[in-house]
């Protein structure tokens, strides 16, 4: 479906899911107070494609909403499953070539150009979602 409705209820902190939509995975995490930390406290400037995770999780910022596809040439990057390598900046790592990407799903490291992309979506409570 175009539009999805996503129950967050069961999500513990620390927790990720995948679902699918519109062809593409999903990629929900909720983060913890120190991932949201993490991801504020880095400088701009520091950003291969800049953008500060405020206006990345403009509210509820614990919970994050990304594209899980690889803004280089559209792998899956690892780092949904507690056992993945998350790379060096704690969020996904691409196993295509190497790119890196933080806690705001931000690339940290190439080849990928940019930020993985946040889809627009709205809360219907504090745990239920739509996106599309
Ligand atoms: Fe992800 Fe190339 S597709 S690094």
């Amino acid at each position: 479906a175009s539009t999805i409705e996503i129950n967050l209820k069961p999500v513990a902190e620390g927790q990720a899911i995948t679902v699918l939509w519109r062809g593409k995975p999903l990629f929900i995490r909720r983060r913890t107070e120190k991932e949201i930390q993490t991801a504020r406290s880095v400088p701009l400037k520091d950003l291969l494609d800049p953008q500060t995770d405020q206006d990345r999780f403009k509210t509820h910022p614990q919970w994050l909403v990304v594209v899980g596809v690889c803004t280089h040439l559209g792998c899956v990057p690892l780092g949904q499953k507690p056992t993945d390598n998350k790379g060096e900046y704690g969020g996904w790592l691409c196993p295509c070539h190497g790119s890196e990407y933080d806690i705001s799903g931000r690339v940290r490291r190439g080849p990928a150009p940019r930020n993985l992309e946040v889809p627009p979506y709205t809360f219907l409570n504090d745990t239920t979602i739509r996106v599309g």
